[in-house]
């Protein structure tokens, strides 16, 4: 055992140096340099290092530098978008709560780049409003908090993928464009937009609007008075009427306005606007509590802490300065969401506590707090291959997380030689169990409409991981009904998630994706492979069986895959259905039909199985 280790290190020294080309380095050099004051923010940025898994906010996925997280550094000045472009598989940038000052940097040269996070910074002036139209794979935009101002660019409708867009807090004006796409979290409160917001907006709801005193009608309170539109078309009937002489006329008009305009801004620097941001400031104080800001730091969360006051409260801070005076090898814990609440350690320590398994990757324990609260802790001692900054800048990521199938962290413990995961406790447990466990009690309600409906579910989390995750090898890379909680009403959360960038090398074989032939087999993980789960599991919840692929040496359960291609080459598919439905009998070809899907996704040959994408529309077409 200690020679394979000694091997794996003498392989990590060989190989990292080469793994990223020089210049990669120098690029984020210059970018420092570049800071006004990043002399001790980063002072791990030292040449000779390697970024990946060194440097602080670097984010590095196979060795590749994937993102920059560099929020909450206190860092200014200029950033150097050239150097950044000499970066080519940089996907995300944060810059969140530091002191950048001045106009929008050109974020727009990155044409790959997925998501900018701006929040809490002075930036200020007009966004071009070109700026967006280089950015076509653009997800997350994230400029709240800023003083930004100017048109909100209509090039933003340009963006096919773009899924969050947080303008709040910022001095925009004008109005708002008709954005088209589907986006998961919206928002442009507080800032000075007027008009009337566009029909297609109307669903994202009022608090996505407050805060504009001139922006009306639905989903606000204020209704359109009739003070827009006209004057465009009178222009036009004009210009057509009196020909060339009435169009110089307008044009000398038009640039005599705009000379008197400019220099009366210059001279009375935004008089007119002095009354409207009084009040705006104000809106803005009440409000700042409802905007979702992310990013939280530990500090912001042992304060609320003590504020709590209890007896309780004073311990948890007491322990956690006992702690930290220890070297910090030993720190509390490190709240990523705290939508279920504030806890530390301690409150971890004195919980009850009830082992609930021993999955691949570590074992899980649920621990039953004071406060009510519930939760998973998951122990895993095969992740330290990267260091505390870019480990935390990654859990701070996924606490961001917000999707109905997605399990969201609430907080992690690290230590070198383990972490701990804290994730809500789901009273029904897991799938793998609700499906084989004690099934006396709840099966009655395992019937179709509840299977398909779980099914939809894990497809819809796939969905989103295969969005959030898109650049990565195995964007869920453990996927098994042990890994999917179920909600009081059956609704499924994927767990273990992603995990695939953290875990150690030598230990990654112990996620399920390295399980199925397409490693043990073709020796070759992909994006396929978690399709191939999912075909698993899709087939576990027709036949009810437990698959024989779950445990590693292959015995016990049912070798579903084998079973289910004999079956179907044999025409006689009904015999696959979970005895348990098969009285439902006017759902059976429903059932035939998930079948089907579940087999495409175990097509061994990764070539020709269908993508997760194309599983997810052949799940999502599926009725009850
Ligand atoms: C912002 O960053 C500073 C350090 O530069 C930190 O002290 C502060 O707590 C951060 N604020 C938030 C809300 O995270």
């Amino acid at each position: 055992m200690a020679a394979v280790h000694f091997l794996i290190i003498i392989i990590i020294i060989i190989l990292i140096p080469f793994a990223l080309s020089a210049s990669e380095t120098e690029s984020l050099l210059r970018l420092k340099q570049s800071f006004t004051n990043a002399d001790t923010s980063l002072s791990s940025w030292i040449p000779n290092v390697s970024p990946c898994g060194n440097w602080i906010g670097v984010v590095c996925f196979k060795n590749i530098i994937t993102g920059l997280h560099l929020s909450d550094l206190g860092l200014s000045g200029k950033i150097d978008i050239d150097a950044l472009m000499q970066i080519p598989g940089l996907r995300t940038i944060s810059f969140v709560n530091n002191s950048f000052s001045g106009p929008m940097p050109e974020f727009n040269k990155l044409g790959a780049i997925k998501a900018i996070y701006l929040t809490d910074n002075q930036f200020s002036g007009p966004i071009p409003l070109e700026f967006f139209s280089q950015l076509g794979s653009l997800k997350k935009v994230w400029f709240s908090n800023n003083k930004f101002s100017g048109n909100i660019p209509d090039s933003l409708n340009e963006l096919d993928f773009l899924k969050e867009l947080h303008l709040e807090n910022n001095e925009f004006s004008g109005k708002i464009p008709s954005l088209k796409q589907q986006l998961t979290s919206f928002s442009v409160s507080n800032n000075k937009l007027e008009g009337m917001i566009p029909e297609n907006l109307v669903s994202y709801g009022a608090n996505s609007f407050t805060g504009n005193e001139k922006l009306c009608g639905k989903p606000l309170d204020r209704a359109c008075e009739y003070y827009t539109l006209p004057t465009e078309g009178e222009g036009r009937v004009y210009l057509t009427g009196f020909g060339i002489k009435v169009i110089l006329i307008l044009v000398f008009g038009v640039i005599a306005a705009l000379v008197f305009l400019s220099l009366k801004n210059k001279n009375q620097p935004k008089h007119d606007f002095s009354i409207i941001s009084r009040s705006n400031s104000s809106i803005h104080g009440d409000q700042v509590v409802q905007v979702h800001v992310p990013s939280s730091k530990n500090s912001k969360f042992s304060e609320n802490k003590s504020k709590k006051g209890s007896s309780h409260g004073e311990h948890k801070s007491e322990s956690k300065r006992a702690s930290s005076t220890r070297g910090g090898s030993m720190g509390d814990l490190v709240m990523v969401n705290d939508e279920k609440g504030v806890f530390g350690l301690g409150d971890l320590m004195k919980a009850a506590a009830e082992v609930l398994g021993n999955g691949g990757l570590g074992s899980a324990y649920k621990a039953a707090m004071a406060n009510g609260l519930s939760v998973v802790v998951k122990r895993m001692r095969e992740m330290n291959k990267i260091g505390r900054d870019v480990f935390d800048a990654e859990m701070r990521q996924f606490g961001r997380i917000k999707h109905p199938n997605i399990l969201t962290p609430l907080a992690y413990h690290y230590r070198r030689e383990e972490k701990l995961f804290v994730t809500e406790y789901m009273p029904k447990g897991s799938l793998l169990y609700v499906l084989h466990g004690d099934r006396g009690t709840c099966h009655a309600d395992l019937n179709w409409p509840t299977r398909l409906k779980i099914v939809k579910g894990i497809a819809r989390g796939c969905g989103f991981l295969y969005t959030e995750f898109s650049n990565y090898e195995l964007p869920h890379g453990n996927l098994k009904s042990s890994n999917i909680m179920l909600s009081d009403d059956y609704e499924p959360l994927l767990s273990e998630y992603a995990f695939y960038p953290l875990i150690n090398p030598s230990a990654v074989q112990s996620m399920f994706a390295y399980k199925t032939s397409d490693y043990t087999e073709y020796q070759k993980v992909s994006q396929k492979t978690d399709v191939y789960c999912l075909g698993i599991i899709i087939l576990e919840i027709i036949t009810g069986k437990f698959p024989s692929q779950y445990h590693s040496n292959g015995k016990g359960g049912i070798d579903v895959v084998q079973w289910v291609f004999n079956a179907i080459s044999e025409r006689r598919e009904e015999e696959l259905i979970d005895p348990e439905l098969k009285n439902d009998t006017n759902s059976l070809n429903k059932m035939l039909q998930l079948l089907q899907i579940g087999a495409a996704c175990i097509e061994s040959n990764p070539e020709q199985r269908i993508t997760m994408k194309e599983a997810i529309r052949r799940i999502e077409e599926m009725q009850v």
